[in-house]
């Protein structure tokens, strides 16, 4: 069948590429575009670690096609840093050890990422709701939920 040209921008550069019409958002950036910072996990929706966003909104990379990123701003772990300076999240979960294999790293940033975006202070019942759709078989969550209210209190100032 016939490869789709999709026109897109990732990470604020223009970009253009070659699908299959099944092909996943998540292979495109991973096999494509070798963005390799976005995770499979599942391939199912359940695990968080392909997270990306889309237009601004969290999304599963691996239930989106890729064909469905045309004319859209995506957003991934790549462009979360400016140059050589972390963004705050990054920092944070370094400080706090909020990692360990690492796999469900980019997709913790990115949602928690898009958590402090909308709502700059979250209680800890609000940041463990939000993530709970990144699992992590490492950590057990604690570092990680303390490094996104770390980050959120550092970028309010307080
Ligand atoms: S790989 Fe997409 S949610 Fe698990
Ligand atoms: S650090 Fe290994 S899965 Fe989260």
């Amino acid at each position: 069948m016939a490869k789709l040209h999709v026109t897109t921008t990732v990470n604020g550069d223009a970009v253009e590429f070659l699908c299959d019409a099944e092909q996943t958002l998540l292979d495109v950036l991973r096999d494509e575009l070798q963005l390799t910072g976005s995770k499979e996990g599942c391939a199912s929706g359940d695990c968080g670690a392909c997270s990306v966003m889309l237009d601004g909104r969290l999304v599963c990379a691996c239930l989106v096609l890729g064909a469905e990123a045309e004319g859209k701003l995506v957003e991934t772990i790549e462009g979360m840093a400016s140059g050589d300076e972390l963004h705050p999240l990054q920092q944070k979960f370094l400080e706090h050890a909020a990692l360990q294999c690492g796999v469900c790293t980019p997709g913790f940033l990115i949602a928690a990422k898009a958590l402090l975006d909308r709502d700059p202070d979250p209680s800890e019942t609000e940041v463990r709701y939000w993530l709970a759709g990144n699992l992590c078989r490492c950590t057990g969550y604690d570092k990680i939920v303390r490094a996104v209210l770390d980050t959120a209190a550092e970028m309010r100032g307080s």
